[in-house]
């Protein structure tokens, strides 16, 4: 096969034809910017239709958590299409895979968690929690309790109310959101707190006394939810300040609000911890969960409901008949087989503890290697994630124009390292968020990419 014939002909119907997500379509219809065929992948490299290999540092969008090319999930989804490639989960119908993932799931989840609703993303699973709190608090005869408090920064997807939850600029520009209901509160990131006198514990306070105001303000009996990551991902990749959700929890319970803990990026492992919930000590209502559970070798997403709302949603269907909310794909057969086999891989290779482990060591070595550097202005993480924030004055704290694209600067620079990460979309931060296979001499690789990247954007 001419290879290079094929590539440009994809190249063409990829222009020609292709509407990418979160793409600028203006200057990739002009062919201001390039596209990439990426062919196959193994453990945490992928390589592209070019021949080029990189290491990915960030797991695809954070998802391919066990590494790519696991013959254990790839036989597991065969073999279940083989089998049985579709049937729906409406009115009581399952199949091996999806009562034994739900199993497998409620056994991981907080105690208090045991029962599973399906989707197919991040997005429509935190649809589906809007429309549980919604339901709930219509089922307990209060439904003038129905708004969602979100943080600026945070992301939970990009459909209408999902869109409107995420706290990003760009997510709402030009599409008319937020929609009406959802209200956004300060951001848990402490590095870019506007008082900078504020030490770590006045600023959690802070963020509590600012989430009670806004409470009272709009009136406790209209307030249904709040929802947040337990770190703040695509936002920034911040891990909370100390204290952050024990402070916010006791406002919460003070007003009778309901918690969502969207651990789409940190739940099933990525903190080093099986849930970010656990790690940090938060008693949510419901659980989004997406990418780890099936390591996205096939879509598949989940809300994780707490015994308490359960109890409730029983009651209303009692009430009012069977509950009017499903998707064709729920509890996809294919997305289930995948989901066990990643679930019982983690186990099998304590990628769990691997990723609590390395991503330790990748942070203290990106902060070795980093720490000092006039442009840099701190580096985080928790787990298998860290950020490095690049500043034009670390001193005092200014930060660099959105235009100059220093981040996907330096992301093009550690490209051409070969090593992916993320130019995280607000701010100059670059994102890291590995695998969990990951290996020391592979975090170094990483490392050694990103300093000499920075040097040769910043000098
Ligand atoms: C925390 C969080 N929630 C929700 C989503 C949305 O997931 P999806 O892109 O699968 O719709 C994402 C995606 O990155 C996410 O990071």
């Amino acid at each position: 096969m001419n290879t290079q014939m094929t590539n440009d002909v994809l190249t063409q119907w990829d222009h020609d034809h292709f509407f990418h997500p979160s793409t600028h379509l203006g200057q990739f219809a002009r062919r201001e910017m390039g596209n990439r065929i990426i062919q196959k992948a193994k453990g945490v490299h992928i390589t592209d239709r070019e021949g080029q290999t990189h290491l990915d540092a960030f797991a695809g969008l954070y998802c391919v958590n066990v590494g790519y090319g696991r013959p254990e999930i790839a036989e597991a989804i065969a073999a279940q299409a083989h089998e049985l490639a579709y049937y729906h989960s409406y009115v009581g119908h399952g199949t091996e895979a999806s009562i034994t993932l739900s199993r497998m799931i409620a056994e991981r989840a907080p105690e208090g968690m045991n029962h599973v609703y399906y989707g197919m993303s991040g997005s429509d699973a935190n649809e589906t929690n809007i429309k549980l709190v919604w339901y709930y608090n219509n089922v307990l005869g209060r439904p003038q309790k129905k708004k969602i408090i979100s943080r600026w920064r945070g992301y939970h997807g990009s459909g209408l109310v999902t869109g409107s939850l995420t706290g990003l600029e760009l997510f709402h520009k030009k599409f008319d959101l937020p929609l009406d209901h959802v209200i956004h509160t300060e951001a848990p990131y402490y590095y870019r707190r506007s008082d900078r006198d504020m030490d770590e514990a006045a600023f959690t306070a802070d963020c509590a006394a600012k989430l009670e105001a806004m409470i009272l303000a709009e009136g406790p009996d209209t307030i249904a939810a709040f929802i947040g990551e337990p770190v703040l991902g695509t936002g920034g990749i911040v891990p909370p300040p100390a204290g952050y959700w024990a402070a916010i929890q006791a406002v919460l319970a003070k007003y009778d609000i309901l918690l969502i803990a969207d651990e789409v990026v940190t739940g099933f492992g990525r903190l080093g911890s099986m849930m970010g919930s656990d790690h940090y000590g938060m008693k949510p209502d419901l659980i989004t969960i997406a990418k780890g559970l099936t390591s996205a070798y096939a879509p598949l997403s989940g809300s994780i409901v707490s015994d308490r709302m359960w109890e409730v949603l029983e009651r209303g269907t009692d009430e009012f008949g069977p509950l009017g909310h499903g998707w064709t794909y729920s509890a996809h057969p294919i997305g289930a087989a995948a989901g066990v086999a990643n679930l019982k891989l983690l186990d099998s290779l304590d990628l769990v503890s691997n990723a609590g482990e390395i991503g330790a060591y990748l942070n203290a070595a990106m902060a070795d290697a980093l720490g000092d550097y006039a442009y840099v202005g701190e580096i985080r993480g928790e787990g298998m994630l860290c950020a490095v924030e690049l500043v034009r004055d670390r001193d005092d704290r200014v930060f660099f124009d959105a235009a100059d694209k220093v981040g996907p600067q330096v992301v093009a620079a550690m490209h051409a390292r070969g090593v992916i990460a993320r130019a995280m979309p607000q701010g100059d931060i670059l994102g890291f968020a590995p695998p969990f296979c990951l290996t020391r001499e592979q975090a170094d690789e990483v490392v050694g990419a990103t300093k000499a990247a920075v040097i040769e954007v910043l000098g």
